[in-house]
């Protein structure tokens, strides 16, 4: 198998995506191919100031709308980076001949970053020269199961709110039922390995296809 696949997972907050990710990285590498994680946002320069202003250790603006424009652009700005740098960008290790496995990726900045449908507009605009991943995995959870999860953590970021998650999961929605491209959506409750076991399947679909 030598096509390298670009694969993301979506989901609200704590619907375990970074679980999976990490299962189906390792199976990838037991199976002798090379994988790596990459989240969004990114672990780079423009990833990290993101990371701070999700704490609230940087506020942009206090006018919401202004604050969620400036994180919109910062998402878009980091989302160009983490493909197309030179160092670790995804495409460079595509190159290099790894898979490679996003938690988050525009899809987040749909279903997060916009609430009604001009702002929901302008963020498709500022996304819609990104290129579609090869596969993207949807893990829906319930809202209370979000809740219950993300009260385990100490320190709640701006966008764990219940009002907040039952809009992002309406618009995660709407977004996978219009999306064109390879999606599957898992029941995220299910156990972990029944999960993994149809995330693999797809992803060797894919391969062989
Ligand atoms: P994480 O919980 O997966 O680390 O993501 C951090 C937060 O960033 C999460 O609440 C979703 C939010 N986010 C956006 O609002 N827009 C985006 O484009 C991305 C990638 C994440």
């Amino acid at each position: 198998m030598n096509q390298r696949l670009f694969i993301v997972f979506e989901g609200i907050d704590s619907s375990g995506k970074t679980t999976q990710a990490e299962l189906l990285k390792n199976s990838l590498i037991a199976n002798q191919q090379q994988a790596v994680i990459s989240p969004e946002p990114s672990n780079g320069i423009i990833g990290n100031l993101i990371r701070q202003a999700l704490k609230k250790r940087i506020i942009f603006s206090k006018e919401q709308d202004l604050f969620d424009q400036q994180m919109a652009y910062l998402f878009a700005a980091d989302r160009h980076d983490h493909l197309y740098n030179d160092v670790d960008g995804v495409f460079k290790l595509i190159k290099d001949n790894y898979h490679v496995i996003s938690t988050r990726y525009y899809f987040s900045s749909l279903a997060y970053n916009c609430d009604t449908v001009e702002q929901f507009n302008f963020i498709q605009k500022l996304n819609d020269r990104f290129p579609n991943p090869d596969l993207t995995i949807y893990l829906d959870i319930p809202i209370e199961v979000s809740l219950a999860r993300l009260q385990e953590r100490s320190l709640q970021e701006i966008y764990e709110t219940k009002a907040k998650l039952t809009k992002v999961k309406e618009q995660y929605q709407q977004i996978f039922t219009a999306y064109q491209g390879k999606a599957i959506a898992i029941d995220g409750t299910q156990d972990q390995q029944q999960i993994h076991q149809t995330i693999v399947a797809q992803v060797q679909a894919i391969t062989k296809a």
